[in-house]
C-alpha cells in the first residue's frame, strides 16, 4: 500500500534513522536505572548528563538550566506553576491562541488560586501588539502585583513569529517573569535561550524528528526552580521519576542533527511553503493564506473559500491520501480551532495547515494541489 503524503509535521514528524540508531543501545544492553551507583547505572547517566550537555551548548545555556521532561506540554505547566505557586506571580499575560498546554493551565490556576489573567491584543494575522503588552506590563506593576508573560514563540497554527527578544526585554523592565513555548522553534531555528531573556523556555523532541514523549524546559538561574512532580531525587530532584533515558538520548541527537542541518534544511522547507502557495494560488480560485509575513517556514495556514465541503476537508484530503490538518492536531474534535476563532476567520475561512520537514518532496506537494483543485473545481489538473 502506497505511503500517505504527510503534510502535517507541525503535529509531529517522523524519528530520524540516526535518532533510533542513537536510541537503540540504551533499549537494549544499556539498561541500567541512572539512578544505580554500579556501572550500568553509571553508563546510563553518564548518557543523560552528555545529552544535557550538548542540548545546553546548542541552546547557549549551562546544563544545570536544562530539565528534561515528556514534551511541550509538560515543560508549559511546569513553568507556569512554578511562576504561580513559589515566584509569587500574581497576573499572567498570554494571547488567546496560545496552545492549550498553556491556556487551559492558566485557566486552571486561575480557578484555584487568588490570581488573573489578561490576553494581549494580536494583530489580525495573530501577531504580538507590544505597545499593547508594555501597557500592561507598567499597570500590573503600578498595581504592585508580579507578573508572569506566557507567550509562544511560534504560533502552531498560523506561523506568526514572537519577537522573544523584545518581549524578554519588555518583561525584564517590568519586573515581570517570561515564558516561552519555544515548541515550534527549538529544532527549526538556532536559538540563544539565554540572549532572548526568556526566564522559562519548553520544547518537544518529536517536533523535529527526535522521539515522542521527550521534552525540555529550560528555567533560568536567576529564578529557583520547583518540581511539579515529587518523588525521587532525579533531574536535580525537580522531576521525579526514573529517567527516560533512551528518550533524552533522541532528544540531544535530534536537536544535533537539527542544528546541523539547519542553513539547508529551512532554505528547502522555505522554497517548498513558496511553490505550494504559489501552485495553489494557480489551481484553486479565490485562496488566501493566513500566515504573516514574518512567519514559521514550516507551516503554511491555507484559507480555502468555505462551501458545504469545509466540515469535511481534512477527511476529503485523507480519503486521497494526503495527511493534514484543520487546525491544531490536538483541537481536532472539540468545535473548531481557537486560533482561527480568535483572529476572526473561523466564518470565512475554510482553514487547513500544510507542514513541511526535510522529507517532504516537491511531488508530494504537487499530489497535495492536485487533490485540492479536484476537491474545489471539481476537476483533474496535473502540474508539469
Ligand atoms: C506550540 C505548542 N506548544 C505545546 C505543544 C504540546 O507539545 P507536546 O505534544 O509535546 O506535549 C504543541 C504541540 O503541538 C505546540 O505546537
Amino acid at each position: 500500500m502506497k505511503q500517505p503524503v504527510y503534510l502535517d509535521n507541525a503535529a509531529t514528524t517522523a524519528l530520524d534513522p540516526e535518532v533510533l540508531e542513537s536510541m537503540l543501545p540504551y533499549m537494549t544492553q544499556h539498561f541500567g536505572n541512572p539512578s544505580s551507583s554500579y556501572s550500568l547505572g553509571r553508563v546510563t547517566k553518564s548518557a543523560i548528563e552528555a545529552a544535557r550537555k550538548t542540548v545546553a551548548q546548542i541552546l547557549s545555556v549551562k546544563p544545570s538550566t536544562l530539565i528534561f521532561t515528556s514534551g511541550g506540554t509538560e515543560g508549559n505547566n511546569m513553568a507556569i506553576a512554578m511562576a504561580v505557586n513559589e515566584l509569587g506571580c500574581k497576573h499572567i499575560i498570554t494571547s488567546p491562541i496560545e496552545h492549550h498546554a498553556v491556556l487551559h493551565t492558566v485557566e486552571h490556576y486561575a480557578h484555584s488560586k487568588n490570581l488573573t489573567f489578561s490576553y494581549v491584543k494580536l494583530t489580525a494575522t495573530g501577531e504580538v501588539d507590544y505597545e499593547n503588552l508594555e501597557a500592561q506590563l507598567v499597570n500590573q506593576s503600578k498595581q504592585g502585583k508580579k507578573c508572569l508573560v506566557s507567550l509562544m514563540h511560534a504560533n502552531n497554527e498560523l506561523g506568526s513569529l514572537l519577537d522573544i527578544a523584545l518581549a524578554g526585554k519588555l518583561c525584564r523592565e517590568n519586573n515581570a517573569l517570561f515564558h516561552a513555548d519555544c515548541v515550534q522553534t527549538i529544532g527549526h531555528y538556532p536559538i540563544d535561550l539565554k540572549a532572548c531573556g526568556v526566564h522559562f523556555a519548553t520544547a518537544a523532541g518529536h517536533k523535529f524528528h527526535g522521539p515522542k514523549g521527550t521534552g525540555l524546559l529550560y528555567v533560568s538561574d536567576e529564578v529557583k526552580a520547583y518540581p511539579l512532580i515529587f518523588g525521587g531525587g532525579q533531574e536535580r530532584k525537580l522531576r521525579a521519576g526514573t529517567e527516560n533515558v533512551y528518550g533524552i538520548v533522541g532528544f540531544a541527537k535530534a536537536l544535533e542533527l537539527a542544528t546541523a542541518g539547519y542553513d539547508s534544511d529551512s532554505k528547502y522547507i522555505t522554497e517548498l511553503n513558496h511553490f505550494m502557495r504559489t501552485q495553489l494560488k494557480l489551481a484553486v480560485p479565490g485562496v488566501s493564506f493566513n500566515n504573516p509575513a514574518n512567519s514559521l517556514y514550516t507551516v503554511l495556514s491555507v484559507c480555502f473559500p468555505v462551501d458545504s465541503q469545509s466540515d469535511y476537508l481534512v477527511t476529503l484530503f485523507d480519503m486521497k491520501g494526503i495527511c493534514v490538518s484543520g487546525g491544531s492536531a490536538c483541537s481536532s474534535g472539540d468545535g473548531g480551532s481557537h486560533v482561527m476563532k480568535a483572529i476572526g476567520k473561523a466564518k470565512s475561512c475554510a482553514t487547513l495547515r500544510f507542514s513541511f520537514s526535510k522529507h517532504t518532496t516537491r511531488e508530494e506537494i504537487v499530489e497535495a494541489v492536485e487533490v485540492a483543485a479536484s476537491i474545489f473545481q471539481n476537476k483533474e489538473i496535473s502540474i508539469a
